[in-house]
């Protein structure tokens, strides 16, 4: 049964499970020194242009942990949101891998701006002080909002003020690529960004995320950085094979498009209720809202989803690649009846 629980819930697509199974036949080097990973590496360099330097990886916590590791020493601060994956979902890892701090500044409708993080941005040069080093947004942020070009610039421009890297964690990145009509590339590198989690997981691939580095310099150590992370598939080839199919044929943007579109149904039909309060603006494939505390047990026993905020009775709502409009039905059908009850 699906349900809205998490994009990560939805299995494979079925042209990622072909790409596997094409990928699946005699012996090809290891390590990532195969024909497939040749051939992907150049359609993230068509993407996102040169110089760019890409690396693929298990999942996004190694994906966010290790591009934090090349831009960072011991002694650095990581200025992110408080609702930031690598803050609030990825235990401890950033923190013990990197030996930085984290450093969490307030957001609005899940994004920063460059007020709240310059406050955290102080005693530059001074060595009884953490020094900040990166910045890092999620795009989509963790309330499924989508970052503005304009805004993303605003924040790389602060941290080149301060000497600076902008990380950018994107495991929903296709989704933000698809509600702001634009290429990866005009809001990435073009916008100010260093280094992205370029996520594949949540958009229909079984697993893998990839690196991308914008600066060659940057990317030097990485190879090694990857290595020491645990993050380096032996069999790479099948993580490869899944992206060269996602980036084949505009699967990417068909998968993000059909999640996009469900949530914006979804929005639109909840909105019909005077009951229910969407808090956030839909702009990718999530809906938050907040339900009456009554219902929220008999509607996740109709179509599950997790309870975002208790204290509110925020929930959240994802669509992936293979939600259907069935879904949907159910789920406002059964508010429709338990509201009318
Ligand atoms: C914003 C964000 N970043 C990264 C990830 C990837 O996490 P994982 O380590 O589970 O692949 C997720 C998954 O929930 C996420 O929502």
């Amino acid at each position: 049964m699906r349900c809205f629980a998490s994009d990560n819930y939805s299995g494979v697509h079925p042209e990622i499970m072909e790409a596997l199974n094409r990928a699946n036949y005699e012996h090809m080097p290891s390590y990532g020194n195969d024909a497939i990973t040749t051939r992907t590496i150049a359609l993230f360099k068509d993407l996102f242009g040169e110089p760019c330097e890409v690396f693929f990886v298990y999942n996004g916590t190694g994906a966010n942990t290790l591009a934090l590791a090349a831009l960072t020493q011991r002694f650095n601060t990581v200025i992110c949101s408080e609702w930031a994956h690598i803050h609030v979902d990825e235990s401890t890892a950033p923190e013990n891998f990197t030996g930085c701090k984290l450093v969490s500044v307030p957001s609005h409708n899940g994004k920063i701006t460059p007020e709240a993080v310059e406050e955290k941005i102080h005693r530059l040069g001074d060595p009884h002080h953490a020094q900040a080093r990166v910045i890092s947004i999620s795009q989509l942020t963790e309330y499924a909002t989508v970052y503005h070009p304009e805004e993303i610039r605003a924040l790389s421009l602060l941290a080149k003020k301060y000497g600076l890297y902008l990380h950018m964690d994107g495991a929903r990145i296709s989704n933000a690529a698809v509600s702001l009509n634009l290429t990866f590339r005009a809001f990435t590198r073009e916008a100010g960004v260093d280094i992205v989690s370029f996520g594949g997981t949540k958009n229909g691939m079984m697993f893998g995320e990839a690196i991308v580095i914008f600066n060659p310099a940057l990317a030097q150590n990485f190879a090694y950085i990857r290595k020491l992370g645990m993050q380096l598939h032996s069999k790479t080839r099948y993580i490869s094979a899944q992206f060269e199919a996602l980036l084949s044929n505009d699967l990417w943007k068909r998968n993000a498009t059909h999640a996009n579109r469900m949530a914006r149904k979804l929005a639109d039909e909840l909105s019909r209720f005077p009951e229910v309060k969407i808090t956030q603006p839909v702009d990718g494939n999530g809906v938050f809202a907040v339900l009456p505390p009554q219902l929220i047990k008999p509607l996740q026993d109709e179509v599950f989803f997790y309870v975002w905020n208790e204290k509110r009775n925020e929930v959240r709502l994802m669509c992936s690649f293979d939600t259907q409009e069935e879904e949907i039905k159910r789920f406002v059908n059964r508010l429709s009846k338990l509201l009318n009850a």
